[in-house]
């Protein structure tokens, strides 16, 4: 399904990504943790070549790219294969809800107006917000404006989606309603890659826990792994400093 091999980027002289490692099956969420700086917003934006990995291989769904050399179709091709959620939402301002969601399924996908909005409706429906498709962003509570983000993501039916801290922009009130979105799509087999400081949700979603730290995978397992037996110093320390999540959330 997805399968990274020595992935490495710098920048400048500062090694970001250190031959990075990883396999996720099919309908698996990960959770991507570390301290700020480790790596890991850099690692999901190397996926999609949103930034340019130095070194390695990256295979997701059908795509197979080699960092060294790769031609635009290859890099166009394996854009395709993942949709992101972004920290600040990121939406087109002068489009509504629902023009949002079906831009990229008119303009990439050229599906006929109708279906687009057949597909799209049923999107809204999905992440609670049937009632807003005519609404601008700026109408909308950060809450709402991510749960577009994530039905965005969805409509393109990527092979994976990749979140780099969906909630970490919210105020505090408006966490859980995006939380239980993302924890609905993950039930039912989306395979995702998640960058979240939120580790109850992280214990309570993830089927695999990643710890990186300066770069490098340190370690990784299921959440009772990570979270009640981590194996490695630095993974033990920052579970500590981070706080292990005790109660699961409802
Ligand atoms: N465009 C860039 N140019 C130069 N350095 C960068 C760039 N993007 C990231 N970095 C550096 O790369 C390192 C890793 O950054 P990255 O954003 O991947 O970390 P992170 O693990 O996502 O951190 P955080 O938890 O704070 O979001 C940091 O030292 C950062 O300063
Ligand atoms: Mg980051």
């Amino acid at each position: 399904m997805m399968k990274v091999t020595n992935l490495r980027k710098r920048f400048g002289e500062l090694v970001v990504l250190d031959g990075i490692d990883l396999e996720v099956q099919r309908g698996e969420v990960v959770a991507i943790i570390g301290p700020s700086g480790s790596g890991k917003s850099t690692l999901l934006r190397c996926l999609n070549l949103l930034e340019k990995p130095d070194d390695g291989t990256i295979e997701i769904g059908e795509a197979t790219l080699s960092a060294k050399k790769y031609s635009r179709r290859e890099a166009h091709f394996l854009r395709q294969q993942t949709a992101m959620v972004f920290q600040n939402y990121n939406l087109f301002k002068n489009k509504t809800a629902l023009q949002n969601i079906t831009e990229s399924l008119l303009v990439t996908k050229k599906m006929k107006p109708e279906e687009a909005r057949k597909v799209g409706e049923a999107l809204l429906e999905q992440v609670g917000l049937a009632h807003k498709a005519d609404s601008y962003p700026i109408t909308l509570s950060g809450g709402q404006q991510q749960r577009i983000g994530i039905a965005r993501a969805l409509a393109v039916n990527p092979h994976a989606i990749l979140l780099d801290e969906p909630t970490s922009a919210l105020d505090p009130e408006l966490v859980a309603e995006v939380l239980q979105v993302i924890k609905a799509i993950a039930e039912r087999q989306t395979t995702m890659l998640i960058v979240t400081h939120e580790m109850a949700f992280a214990r309570e979603v993830a089927d695999k826990v990643i710890f990186m730290a300066e770069g490098k995978i340190v370690e990784q397992g299921t959440p009772e792994e990570i979270f009640g037996d981590p194996q490695n110093p630095r993974t033990k320390k920052f579970i500590q400093q981070v706080g292990a999540p005790l109660e699961l959330i409802g």
